[in-house]
C-alpha cells in the first residue's frame, strides 16, 4: 500500500488554547522523533481556563474537528482545562480515533515521583480556574494515591503572562506570590510536590520555585503524556515506520489568530526559531 494512504503515516494532532501545549509537543518530539505532528493553538479564543465547562467542551470539539479533518491518527489534548472538561465528549465524538489527555499522565507523574514516600503527602496543583473547579486532578491523583492531601490553586493570570512571553522577573514573581498567599493556613503544611497543572506553566517553573522556596519538586504532564502516546501507538500498530517515505511536512502549525504572534511566543516555548510564514491561520 502507498504510504500516503496508510494510517500509520498520518500525523499526530495536538491542540491547546494557545502556545502552552507546545511544552507537550516538545516532549513528544523528543520521545517520538520519527512522527509527524500538526499543532493547533486556538489563540483567538484563549484563555479557556476562565470559561464555563460547556464553552470549553464546545471550543475543544471544534478545535479537534479541525485536526480530524486534516487526517490524523491520534489526538493529543495538550491542555489541562480541555482534558478535564471535554475528554469523554471528544472520545465519543471522534471514535475510534485514540484521544489522549494530559491530566491522567500528570497524575501518574506525581505518583511516580512520590512512590517512595510513605504516608500522607501534600500536593499543590496549580492550574486554571476551570481545571481546579472541576476537580479532575484530585480525582486522578486519588485514584492512584488515595491518602494524598491535594490543594488546588487557580492561577489563571499566569496563562496570559506566559502567552506574553513573560516567564520571569519581578512582575511575574509578584503575581505568583499573590496566588500562593491565597493558600493561607495550607501553606504552613510542608509541600511534597507542586503540579504544574496547566501546559502554559512549565516555562514559569523557575519563577514559581523562586517564590515557593527551594527543594519542592515540580511536575508537569509532558513526559508522561508522550509515554502514553507511544504506548497507544504501539498498541494500535500505528507507530510511523522507520523506512519512511516522504509524505508531507513533519511539523505543521495552525492558529486561529495572529500567526506572527504565535510564531514569536511559540518559538520561545519550543526553543526553536519559528517564522510567521510557518504558521497557518485557520477559522474554526
Ligand atoms: N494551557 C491550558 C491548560 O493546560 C489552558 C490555558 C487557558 O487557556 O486558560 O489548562
Amino acid at each position: 500500500m502507498k504510504a500516503a494512504s496508510r494510517k500509520d503515516y498520518l500525523p499526530i494532532g495536538i491542540f491547546d488554547s494557545g502556545v502552552g501545549g507546545l511544552t507537550v509537543l516538545s516532549a513528544l518530539r523528543t520521545r517520538l522523533a520519527g512522527e509527524h505532528y500538526i499543532y493547533l493553538g486556538d489563540t483567538a479564543r484563549l484563555p479557556y481556563g476562565t470559561k464555563s465547562r460547556d464553552t470549553v467542551i464546545r471550543y475543544s470539539a471544534q478545535a479537534s474537528l479541525r485536526l480530524v479533518e486534516q487526517g490524523i491518527k491520534l489526538l493529543v489534548v495538550a491542555c489541562n482545562t480541555a482534558s478535564a472538561a471535554a475528554l469523554p465528549d471528544l472520545r465519543r465524538l471522534y471514535a475510534p480515533l485514540p484521544v489522549i489527555g494530559v491530566v491522567e499522565p500528570g497524575a501518574q507523574a506525581v505518583c511516580r515521583l512520590l512512590a517512595s514516600k510513605d504516608g500522607e503527602c501534600h500536593i499543590l496543583v496549580m492550574a486554571t480556574e476551570s481545571t481546579v473547579k472541576g476537580g479532575a486532578y484530585t480525582r486522578a491523583i486519588r485514584a492512584l494515591r488515595p491518602d494524598a492531601r491535594i490543594t488546588g490553586l487557580a492561577c489563571s493570570l499566569l496563562v496570559p503572562m506566559a502567552e506574553e512571553g513573560w516567564m520571569d522577573g519581578p512582575i511575574v514573581e509578584s503575581v505568583i506570590r499573590r496566588y500562593l498567599e491565597q493558600l493561607g493556613g495550607e501553606a504552613a503544611r510542608p509541600l511534597d510536590c507542586i503540579v504544574l497543572g496547566c501546559t502554559h506553566f512549565p516555562p514559569l517553573a523557575a519563577s514559581i520555585a523562586a517564590v515557593a522556596g527551594p527543594g519542592i519538586p515540580m511536575i508537569d504532564s509532558a513526559v508522561t503524556t508522550a509515554e502514553a502516546v507511544e504506548a497507544e501507538l504501539q498498541k494500535s500498530g500505528l507507530l510511523r515506520p522507520k523506512d519512511e517515505e516522504a509524505t508531507g511536512p513533519p511539523l505543521r502549525f495552525l492558529t486561529t489568530d495572529a500567526p506572527e504572534r504565535f510564531a514569536r511566543v511559540g518559538g520561545l516555548f519550543l526553543n526553536l526559531g519559528l517564522a510567521p510564514e510557518e504558521v497557518e491561520l485557520v477559522a474554526l
